[in-house]
């Protein structure tokens, strides 16, 4: 038995590991409208591949990553090459180029013995798939226990999206916060995997701009009959909700890392509460939202991307003390690495990273579902 995880934090044994390898900055596309970090309002945001010395520097934090975990006796696995800079053309689109292979998470998810690739939200990822496919050949001939499912394809036409959410100023998101209407259209299957994490018979999956709830509705029809529960979850504060991993992190049985900007809406916080989870919200990240790399998307929260390789140690980036404190205080033995020049790819420490084989298996942590 190769592929086997079934949460988010039983002992890790397999994991994959992303690659910078001809990263190419996100293009603006219906989908994505990348910024520069603090420059003037309409500077333009570099297109094609990204600086030598940029994915060098990348490349040197996700190899000692590997390092770690291999130092751990964890086998690491990395994304085959990839040309990121050739455009894309299908019958519905075209797009100028492609993104990278450093976060195998937003693509690529293992439930139980099964391998499931997501649809993807956005034109560049279409083909994110592709990096992955020798190593899902070589699990799915390794093991016939493998189960290997590729999502429904969206179209990714212009239909798909709402391009009008971009414009909205903020009064506007915060009026709508809880229509959970965001830049994709609701008619057809959408889902990025970051949005779904997984706590043994339940999944938890986040609607987003990345994950539409008939991307959730596929999930459910094609898990449920699995032995599986889908949940979809909220968190009405962040307006541009992408991937669940910088939001909600459960790190053992019974605990939960939230976000203090980001609560879970009341009704969804039930499930864990009525189940004796405690959900502990994370320290202020050490650098604010206007100091993260000038090119990176993502929120200061990639601070709580943090990735278990067991429910009693969890690598935590080398700056992030506050949190590093807090785990350790809540009895982790916490593991550093240095990891910021990965953040303009996409994530962190979690994102970076695509689970094959962890111990254990399909527990139920909800018990009042079944017995209320
Ligand atoms: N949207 C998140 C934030 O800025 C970043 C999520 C990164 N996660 C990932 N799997 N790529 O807070």
């Amino acid at each position: 038995m190769i592929v086997n995880s079934w949460n988010e934090w039983d002992p890790l044994r397999e994991v994959v590991v992303g690659s910078a390898d001809n990263a190419c900055f996100e293009p603006i596309e219906p989908g994505n409208r990348p910024t520069v970090r603090n420059a003037p309002a309409g500077s333009p945001f570099p297109t094609g591949p990204k600086p030598r010395a940029a994915i060098e520097r990348a490349n040197e934090e996700l190899a000692g990553l590997a390092a770690l975990l291999e130092s751990r006796g964890i086998t690491v696995r990395r994304p085959t090459p990839h040309d990121f800079a050739a455009p894309v053309r299908t019958p519905d689109f075209e797009v100028a180029n492609q993104y990278c292979a450093v976060c195998p998470r937003d693509v690529m998810i293992t439930i139980g013995h099964e391998i499931i690739e997501a649809t993807m939200s956005r034109r560049a990822r279409y083909f994110e798939f592709r990096p992955y496919r020798e190593l899902v050949y070589e699990y799915w001939n390794a093991d016939p226990d493998v189960v290997w499912t590729t999502a429904p394809k969206p179209s990714m036409d212009d239909g798909m999206y709402r391009e009008e959410f971009w414009e909205w100023p903020l009064a506007e998101r915060h009026r709508r916060m809880h229509s959970f209407e965001f830049c994709v259209s609701q008619d057809q299957v959408v889902f990025d995997a970051a949005d779904i994490s997984r706590f043994g018979r339940d999944l938890i999956v986040q609607e987003s701009m990345t994950t539409n709830r008939t991307g959730i509705s596929w999930l459910k029809r094609h898990l449920e009959p699995r032995g599986f529960r889908v949940h979809p979850v909220h968190f009405p504060l962040d307006h541009f909700p992408s991937h669940i991993d910088c939001t909600f992190v459960p790190l053992r049985p019974g605990l939960v890392l939230t976000n203090p900007e980001r609560p879970l809406l009341d009704r969804d916080a039930r499930l864990f509460l009525d189940n004796d989870w405690q959900l502990v919200d994370a320290p202020q990240p050490t650098s604010g939202n206007d100091e993260m790399p000038e090119y990176c998307q993502s929120s200061k929260w990639l601070s709580m991307n943090v990735l278990s390789l067991s429910p009693t140690t969890v690598v935590c980036e080398e700056q992030e003390k506050p949190l590093q404190d807090l785990l350790s205080k809540l009895d982790f033995e916490v593991l550093t690495v240095p990891f910021r020049n990965v953040f303009e790819y996409g994530g962190s420490l979690h994102c970076a990273t695509w689970d094959i084989h962890r111990e254990g298996g399909q527990e139920d942590y909800f018990p009042t579902l079944t017995r209320p």
